[in-house]
């Protein structure tokens, strides 16, 4: 590895002023929903880009529709290599419509410009569409529920490689539930077009454990290698 180009790399992404602070934002409160409307994981079909994005936008499948305030469907190159996923909209997606522009999602930002293709050239999106209050992990009906609108987004943009970010995308793809410690730093395969998959660490994690980041440059490298064919 190119231990120069490493360097820059972390010192992009070491920021040593981004220290957590305590969050001033009162904790959302989740209002009452209805939890005994059906839940469907019913296939969403065949729809084109405008198409499945009004369906999203107007989607009530679980319970989250009631506690958004506006679904975040995805963004990027609908033509990319390369398909991030990542868990769910925060709060900061929630009132801006868009995936990974909060503080870990421009950490995710600095990632792909410094060891990846670049933000641009990258289409991104969620394994939820919505946002779950207070940050919680998604439950396993609101993941079904979004399913399909997933699939057809990995049908639509035919990416040569999936980057699974962070532990609810990765365990949700791969069907598992090892830790991403050992998930990553190899190829997986997803679905039956054997989509290869790679495993890196949620950027909100590495805000965290900054020393973690020299894997997660190690996890762009191997994405790198694969969709250009090496
Ligand atoms: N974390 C995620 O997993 N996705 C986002 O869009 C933002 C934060």
């Amino acid at each position: 590895m190119n231990s120069h180009l490493r360097n820059e790399y972390l010192a992009a992404m070491g920021i040593r002023q981004w220290v957590l602070r305590e969050s001033a934002a009162p904790a959302e409160v989740s209002p009452e929903v209805d939890t005994t409307q059906p839940v469907t994981d019913a296939p969403v079909g065949s729809p084109d880009w405008p198409a499945l994005q009004a369906q999203v936008a107007g989607c009530t499948r679980c319970a989250l529709h009631a506690t958004r305030t506006q679904t975040v469907f995805g963004t990027g190159n609908r033509s990319a290599d390369w398909l991030v996923i990542g868990e769910a909209p925060g709060a900061d997606e929630d009132r801006q419509g868009e995936p990974f522009v909060g503080r870990a999602g421009q950490l995710l930002t600095e990632m792909l410009r410094a060891a990846g293709p670049g933000r641009e050239a990258v289409y991104i999106t969620n394994i939820l569409k919505c946002h779950p209050p207070n940050n919680r992990d998604p439950q396993s009906d609101e993941v079904a529920s979004c399913h399909s609108y997933l699939e057809r987004q990995i049908e639509l943009v035919k990416p040569r490689l999936i980057l699974a970010v962070g532990r609810i995308a990765a365990h949700n793809l791969l069907q598992t539930d090892t830790p991403v410690g050992r998930l990553r730093g190899r190829v997986h395969h997803y679905g039956p077009a054997g989509i290869p998959l790679v495993v890196t660490y949620h950027p909100a994690y590495l805000l965290r454990s900054p020393l973690e980041k020299r894997k997660s440059w190690d996890d762009l490298q191997l994405a790198l290698q694969i969709s250009n064919g090496q």
